[in-house]
């Protein structure tokens, strides 16, 4: 089991629109791609490709978890996402270590990617999101 980098980041905003044009227009970031999910509740926008992509995130309901994230504690880093060349091993791993899992079970992503949540008091207060690729 191996950890391979850091996949991309993902931050939640408010206005996406408004902050594509931030780190579009003004950082120069190249947007990759805009995407809705519905399971997730949030639209997203991807700058870049292959590992390191920075993701906005914006919630399209109220009631969604990005959208009580943006409440509790405004816009700014919502997750990391390592990506591992064995994800179930992974999950073992940390759970052994007594990490609290969102997805003990990992759920098909974008891309059909697997990916699982690891709960922040896991990972030192940063909610971090696994993916194994395809
Ligand atoms: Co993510």
């Amino acid at each position: 089991m191996k950890a391979l980098g850091l996949d991309h980041v993902a931050i939640a905003v408010k206005d996406l629109d408004a902050a594509i044009a931030l780190y579009r227009d003004v950082l120069g970031l190249e947007l990759t791609h805009i995407e809705e999910v519905p399971e997730q509740q949030v639209r997203t926008a991807i700058f870049g490709h292959g590992m390191g992509r920075v993701e906005l995130i914006c919630p399209t309901t109220s009631t969604s978890g990005v959208a009580k994230f943006l409440e509790k504690r405004g816009e700014g880093l919502h997750h990391i996402c390592i990506e591992v060349d064995d994800i179930e091993a992974s999950i073992a791993a940390l759970k052994a270590q007594g990490a609290p899992m969102i997805d003990e079970v990992p759920k098909i992503g974008a891309g059909g990617a697997k990916i699982a949540f690891v709960h922040p008091k896991g990972l030192k207060g940063v909610l971090t999101e696994l993916r194994q690729g395809k």
